[in-house]
């Protein structure tokens, strides 16, 4: 579990965030949601410690995180895998050799260990053969994939995804959305993904924390985000058309329900008579 309070940053007096605070459970696919240059990635990037934030804390599972002593700062991020914006591969680096990087850097496995990992991995993500091919070979889902095997390489306790499926056809989209969700699962991993994408919400969505302008506006899960007031939230997800014609249909389907029940109980009055 990653527990974040109160964080604070800004920019060159710019606010960026403005105080957010929640919880993201473990086993767990939690979404960051928000438009664009609503400070999604600079919070992501605030609790994986790549920026400081200017007030506030992170912990995770219960070890206090921010200014925190290094090598206890370290020893969680050798726990963290992180996917980011964009893939982010070593374009000279074979994709093996991307994933087996970070097994270089944070562990002492031996060569044959390494090896081992990364084939494990690779076949995780589909991508069994797929070794030798160079960045520049692959498609923008195949390199989503690697981005995948080489974040959850060193067996990583928290996973962080930045925009995951951007950029990819809506059924690659799906399928890297339910690659993410399967692993965090399977390994009880804590994931946190940054998205604005709704199929996303609305299909892996187990928590969702919605960023407004630096601030957290609602949190809930993917079945109660369709019946918010909240403004903001509401013109964010029904901005889509084929979103509001679902909730139309939803409302439709209830009043008939209502209709159903009204009808049911008038007769069963008239029975009684
Ligand atoms: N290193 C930085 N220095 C100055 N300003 C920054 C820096 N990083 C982010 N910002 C600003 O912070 C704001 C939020 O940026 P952020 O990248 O978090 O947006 P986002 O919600 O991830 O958007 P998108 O969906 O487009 O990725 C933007 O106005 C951005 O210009
Ligand atoms: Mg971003």
């Amino acid at each position: 579990m990653i527990e974040i309070h109160n964080i604070h940053k800004a920019f060159n007096g710019k606010k960026v965030l403005d105080g957010v605070s929640g919880v993201f459970e473990t086993g767990k696919t939690n979404l960051l949601l928000g438009a664009s240059g609503t400070g999604k990635s600079v919070l992501l990037k605030c609790i994986v410690g790549l920026i400081k934030p200017d007030l506030g804390s992170v912990t995770f599972d219960g070890t206090y995180f921010t200014n925190n002593k290094l090598d206890i700062r370290q020893e969680i991020r050798r726990k963290i895998g992180m996917l980011f914006q964009g893939s982010a591969l070593f374009d000279s680096m074979t994709v093996e050799e991307n994933v087996e990087f970070p097994l270089k850097m944070l562990t002492d496995m031996s060569k044959e260990e390494r090896m081992e990992r990364v084939n494990f991995c690779l076949k995780r993500v589909g991508l069994e053969g797929a070794n030798k091919k160079m960045p520049s070979e692959i498609s923008g889902g195949m390199k989503k994939r690697v981005g995948i095997a080489r974040a959850i390489a060193p067996n990583c306790t928290y996973l962080f995804c930045d925009e995951p499926n951007s950029g990819l056809d809506p059924q690659t989209a799906l399928k890297i959305d339910e690659l993410i969700k399967e692993i965090t699962e399977e390994y009880n991993i804590t994931t946190i993904i940054v998205t604005h994408d709704m199929n996303s919400v609305i299909e892996i969505g187990d928590k969702i924390m919605f960023l407004y302008e630096g601030k957290k506006l609602w949190e809930g899960t993917r079945d109660e985000i369709m019946d918010t007031d909240i403004k903001e939230l509401n013109d964010f997800i029904f901005a889509n058309r084929l979103m509001r014609d679902a909730k139309k249909v939803e409302e439709e389907e209830r009043e008939e329900e209502r209709n159903h029940e009204h009808s049911d109980a008038a007769g069963s009055q008239e029975l009684k008579k």
